[in-house]
């Protein structure tokens, strides 16, 4: 969730009038002199009031109760989760950035019926995934309507994400298993702005020293030679040792799934934000060079689905896996300067336009509402393949708001 450019808003008559006072983290410096291209701040303009009318058409199809995962053009299928699913927040948050910018109230009073849904995964200790569920969904509600209600439920979701703890491995346990394993997956790195956030507003340091340890023993032991990231790490819980580094949702153990990455770069660009800690920052850069000097990062910068997949160029895209890392770059961007802030822009420029192309984009009233096209949930799974995502949806979303109001 983007809380670099924070926000407090303030609902006056029946939420049609917003008043905004925003501010940059206090914890670190923007660096960055960059002007956004008009050229692009009119595309994302006209992509964010496209993507408006599209959530419009998701909301029609949606049945009661339940949260959107992806769309089947062939047998013109939507599918659905329960609010216990992984990615039931994105639905919800996507309504919200696109309410900030459109003023549209029907988007907003979706957000408002589908977050009563999920409300109850507040308490939910078997997922690592809270973050991603309850702080992109009502902390996205609590940044533009700051409300005790939220509050409560946000560090009631943080509450039930730090039981996941261990301090002998020094992590959050993100896939449940078997008793002899503790898996710890690199998108875990997402969940933890969730527990700054509970820090900063209960004044109660646990959650902050849980999102550190949990962060510092990712950048111990996830991260490759070459600073790409393995998928899965198996700790043993006795000791806290490394016994396996695997891939879940990549080509091979040994390969550097897009997603991945994406979640990695993003994550410790969080840490930096919220910690002020330079090592973050070092580590957030050196994920970035990783992505774009890769020699399969094709020219358009939509990555595809494995940097290491055979077949490269004729492989699926991730849109996904793009969208996650413009929106993670575009802050990045602000953190550091001269050449590297514009580098960063530029391939965030970059992603921007490819993804607003037909190619990507879909037309109005296509996609089962979905926004973009051409996302791979898990390819060894042969599940979500080549389809649209709510993630990428979210993301995207983030990213065109982040461009627009960059250095703002
Ligand atoms: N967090 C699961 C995924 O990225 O597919």
């Amino acid at each position: 969730m983007n809380f670099n450019y924070k926000c407090s808003a303030f609902f006056l008559v029946a939420f049609s009038l917003l008043q905004f006072a925003c501010s940059s983290s206090e914890n670190v410096q923007q660096q960055s002199k960059i002007t956004p291209d008009n050229e692009v701040v009119q595309l994302a303009e006209e992509n964010l009031e496209k993507a408006a009318a599209q959530y419009k058409v998701l909301m029609e199809r949606l049945p009661e109760g339940r949260f959107p995962k992806t769309y089947y053009a062939e047998k013109d299928s939507l599918e659905t989760s329960g609010s216990e699913w992984w990615v039931s927040g994105f639905y919800p948050g996507t309504l919200l950035y696109l309410y900030e910018e459109t003023g549209d109230e029907q988007l907003l009073n979706e957000a408002m019926r589908i977050m009563k849904v999920l409300e109850k995964e507040k308490f939910n200790t078997d997922t690592h995934d809270l973050g991603f569920m309850m702080f992109d969904s009502f902390g996205n509600a609590y940044r533009i309507n700051p409300s005790e209600e939220y509050k409560d439920i946000i560090i009631q979701s943080a509450k039930s994400l730090i039981s996941r703890y261990d301090p002998k491995v020094g992590a959050i346990r993100s896939w449940n298993s078997k008793p002899e394993d503790f898996l710890v997956i690199i998108d875990n790195m997402m969940n933890l702005d969730m527990l700054f956030w509970a820090t900063e507003q209960t004044g109660d340091s646990t959650y902050y020293n849980i999102a550190v340890e949990h962060a510092n023993t990712t950048m111990e032991n996830h991260f490759r030679e070459d600073n790409s990231t393995w998928h899965v790490l198996n700790y043993d819980p006795e000791t806290g040792e490394v016994q396996e580094k695997k891939t879940a949702q990549g080509y091979s153990d040994e390969s550097a799934w897009a997603r991945g990455q994406a979640w990695g770069l993003y994550g410790y660009t969080d840490m930096y934000r919220e910690t002020g800690d330079e090592k973050y920052l070092e580590q957030a850069n050196k994920i970035a060079d990783f992505i774009f000097n890769h020699p399969n990062m094709p020219e358009d910068k939509v990555a595809y689905w494995d940097f290491n997949a055979p077949n490269i160029p004729d492989v699926l895209r991730d849109a996904s896996a793009a969208a996650i890392m413009a929106s993670a770059l575009l802050e990045l961007s602000e953190y550091v300067e001269g050449e590297k802030s514009q580098e960063y822009f530029n391939n965030a420029e970059q992603i921007i336009r490819t993804l607003s192309t037909p190619e990507y984009v879909a037309a109005p009233g296509t996609n089962g509402g979905f926004i973009l096209k051409h996302s791979v949930g898990s390819l060894p799974a042969d599940s979500e393949v080549d389809v649209p995502l709510t993630y990428g949806d979210y993301y995207y979303v983030e990213a065109l708001k982040r461009y627009k109001e960059y250095g703002k």
